[in-house]
């Protein structure tokens, strides 16, 4: 018997009349009384393809089974196809049925599906073209990462997902304990007694692997991480989730200057990756996204296509300026001075919300943006303190659609200074030794940033909501599956 081949390679091959053997799900079936038309996929692409199934050769009974949702296996000859749109399809000699359907009530109907059904059906969402393209292009998308750092001498390093710090300070985290919520061991003064907790102390999920990177980085001088971090902020956007992937390159030796030119080049990167290795689920998704365009009124619709976008922003340097110099823009644009931001900018200092991002990127430079040296009040503990001793050597990447898709900065590596901004955010000392004897024995300037990974996989996609572009979104009240 012919071994199994995939549908990619089956579409591309250019040896017909020999005997292949497919297996996929059933998309479609058409046909009459003598001959049925079968869409497969396999999801190695995005195409299916046709198998032909003559009366003949096939019994009734089986094609009887054969409905939209099942998986087949098919044996047959590869042979040129008069059908339009492929160049060849199965003339099928032999079909079992690995996995009956019941089409009445499969739930994917060969009509478009809102995004907000097909996440409540977990086990179909990936089995659309949609995420299908979505899915493949995410996988893309890693194994560019991996590529993109190893060719550059960077060492992938795996940080813990437990963690007894707060790397960001913002104190959103996950509690991980084993304790029983009904009954906590207490301790003398009526407290939960967290030295009987698993790990003798208190835990939770990381929300960066950044801290134990940068351990890394002061060993092997560039290594990267990339892994699940978890937000357990209450943001019920469409950027946001619980659950998400960052990927956190930290380099010895590298200024904040230095780890912009790296953020550039890797986000480009990764755009040709995709636009070289994944052009057919890019297509397909533009097109979508066109049909979708067309229902929006015309002042609403993108004066981009999806790859137009992506080329622009591979063809074009990012936009690099100061947080000083974004407050001046911000404060003297239109939107500000006719009171339309829901947080108008009136001091230096002010944090910015995504709406001031996105005038920035969309409207005032109309590319990407590269914002530094923020205001220290505003920004994490371990940034470096600039010489004007009010700002850090901050970066955030704003990206348009978006806004924020890397946050980073170079690291404060000298001691005295480090424990001084400590001191003033109240981080306790004790709990951080290990990470402040790297600026004890051999501390080095360094710097590094964070990709949000979903964030990427938004613009990379044209998808609009954050939850599309992850297999298993996480979300406040949304842990199903
Ligand atoms: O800006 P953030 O908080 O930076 C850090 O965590 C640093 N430790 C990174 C570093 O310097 N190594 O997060 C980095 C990126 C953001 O720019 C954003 O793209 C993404 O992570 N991100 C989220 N993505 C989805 N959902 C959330 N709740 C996110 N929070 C941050
Ligand atoms: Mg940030």
């Amino acid at each position: 018997m012919s071994e199994r081949t995939k549908i990619a390679a089956l579409l591309k091959s250019t040896d017909e009349n020999i005997q292949v053997q497919a297996k996929g799900w059933v998309r479609t079936k058409r046909g009459n009384k003598h001959v049925s038309f079968i869409a497969l996929n396999d999801g190695s692409c995005l195409q299916n393809i046709q198998v032909v199934a003559d009366n003949a050769t096939i019994s009734e009974d089986i094609l009887k089974e054969v409905q939209t949702g099942a998986c087949l296996s098919v044996i047959g000859q590869l042979v040129p196809s008069e059908g339009v749109g492929q160049n060849v399809e199965i003339k099928a000699e032999e079909i079992m049925v690995l996995g009956k359907s019941h089409a009445e009530q499969y739930p994917l109907q060969p009509k478009k599906h809102s995004f907000e059904y097909l996440r409540e059906i977990a086990h179909l969402r990936p089995r659309t073209n949609t995420f299908g393209a979505v899915f493949r292009l995410r996988h893309a998308m890693a194994f560019a990462t991996h590529q993109f750092f190893n060719q550059k001498g960077f060492f992938n390093l795996h940080t813990p997902i437990i963690t007894g710090s707060d790397a960001e300070g913002a104190g959103e985290m996950f509690r991980v304990t084993t304790l029983d919520p009904q009954h906590p061991p207490l301790n003398e003064a009526g407290e939960v007694d967290f030295k009987k907790d698993f790990f003798g102390k208190e835990t939770s999920l990381t929300v960066s692997g950044q801290l134990e990177g940068e351990l890394g980085a002061l060993a092997l001088s560039e290594i990267y991480t990339f892994g699940p971090t978890f937000r357990a902020e209450n943001s019920n956007t469409t950027r946001h989730l619980a659950e998400f992937w960052m990927i956190e390159p930290e380099m010895a030796f590298y200024d904040l200057n230095d780890s912009i030119a790296l953020v550039q080049e890797y986000l480009k990167y990764l755009i040709d990756y995709a636009l070289t290795h994944g052009a057919d689920d890019i297509d397909f998704l533009e097109k979508r996204l066109l049909e979708e365009e067309k229902t929006k009124p015309a002042q609403e619709r993108s004066p981009m296509t999806l790859t137009e976008k992506l080329r622009f922003v591979l063809e074009n340097d990012f936009e690099v300026l100061t947080y000083t110099e974004a407050i001046d823009i911000l404060k003297n644009s239109k939107p500000n001075k006719k009171k339309k931001f829901q947080y108008p900018i009136e001091d230096w200092g002010a944090d910015l919300q995504s709406e001031h991002e996105r005038y920035l990127v969309e409207k005032h430079f109309a590319k990407p943006v590269v914002l530094k040296d923020y205001p220290k009040d505003i920004k994490a503990f371990y940034m470096r303190l600039n010489e004007d001793k009010k700002t850090v050597a901050a970066m955030d990447v704003l990206f348009p659609g978006i806004g924020e898709i890397v946050g980073g900065s170079q690291r404060e590596e000298r001691l005295e200074v480090l424990t001084s901004r400590m001191a003033e955010m109240k981080i306790e000392e004790k709990e951080m030794d290990w990470y402040l004897d790297t600026r004890r024995f051999g501390s080095a300037p360094h710097s590094g940033f964070g990709l949000g990974f979903e964030r990427l996989m938004l613009f990379i996609t044209g998808l609009t909501n954050i939850r599309d572009v992850i297999p298993f979104p996480r979300t406040p009240g949304n842990a199903d599956f």
